[in-house]
């Protein structure tokens, strides 16, 4: 059985390690990169992340960091991103491990929504829908509209009319979305 925990910047060369082997050649090292850059993000309320270990080693990251609505200031919510599980170490619910802790600590929180630009048939066993981004417009245009996914996780989350999202810097980049 894995343990997850917070991770620290001194965890920045395994988190590095542990996308380059997860994703595909051609994403590794923007998410690799990605995740380190987020490490370094002070930002309020903050941005956060978990490692997971198994067999003394990190072998899964996830990171969470806050958005902001334009015209919207009540509203509060994050973004994950970005979320890699070692290959060898996959479908032994790391992933849905590091989501679910992720979620918990959001929600207790009193964040409201939570986004995530990925395949709805993972993220949507969490309970991540495309409807409840439909009045959240994505930060840039989106490669695979229908990845643009999101939970409510306390109260009114219903936007009454479009609200464009920001993001932190490490994630204003094109090439993300
Ligand atoms: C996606 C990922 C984080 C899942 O991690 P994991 O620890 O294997 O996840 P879990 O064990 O909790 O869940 C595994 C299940 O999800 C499924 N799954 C994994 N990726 C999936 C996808 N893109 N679409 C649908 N199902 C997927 C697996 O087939 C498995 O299904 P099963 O439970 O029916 O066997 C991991 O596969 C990974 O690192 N992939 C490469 C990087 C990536 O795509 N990250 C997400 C970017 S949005």
């Amino acid at each position: 059985m894995f343990s997850s925990r917070v991770a620290t910047k001194l965890d920045r060369d395994n988190i590095r390690q542990v996308h380059r082997l997860a994703f595909s050649e051609v994403e590794a090292q923007a998410v690799a990169t990605l995740a380190s850059n987020l490490l370094d993000e002070e930002t309020s309320p903050g941005t956060f992340a978990l490692v997971a270990e198994l067999d003394g080693m990190v072998v899964g990251h996830i990171a969470f960091s806050p958005v902001t609505f334009d015209a919207n200031q009540k509203l509060t919510g994050y973004i994950l991103a970005p979320l890699g599980v070692m290959p060898e170490y996959q479908k032994r619910r790391i992933g849905s491990g590091l989501i679910e802790r992720g979620i918990e600590q959001l929600a207790k929180q009193g964040v409201n929504v939570l986004f995530v630009y990925g395949d709805p048939k993972y993220y949507g066993r969490f309970g991540f829908k495309a409807e409840t981004t439909s009045n959240y417009l994505p930060p840039y245009d989106l490669q695979y509209p229908f990845g643009w996914l999101a939970i409510a996780l306390n109260d009114e989350v219903h936007a009454e009319q479009p609200l464009k999202i920001s993001c932190v810097k490490p994630l204003r980049d094109s090439a993300l979305w």
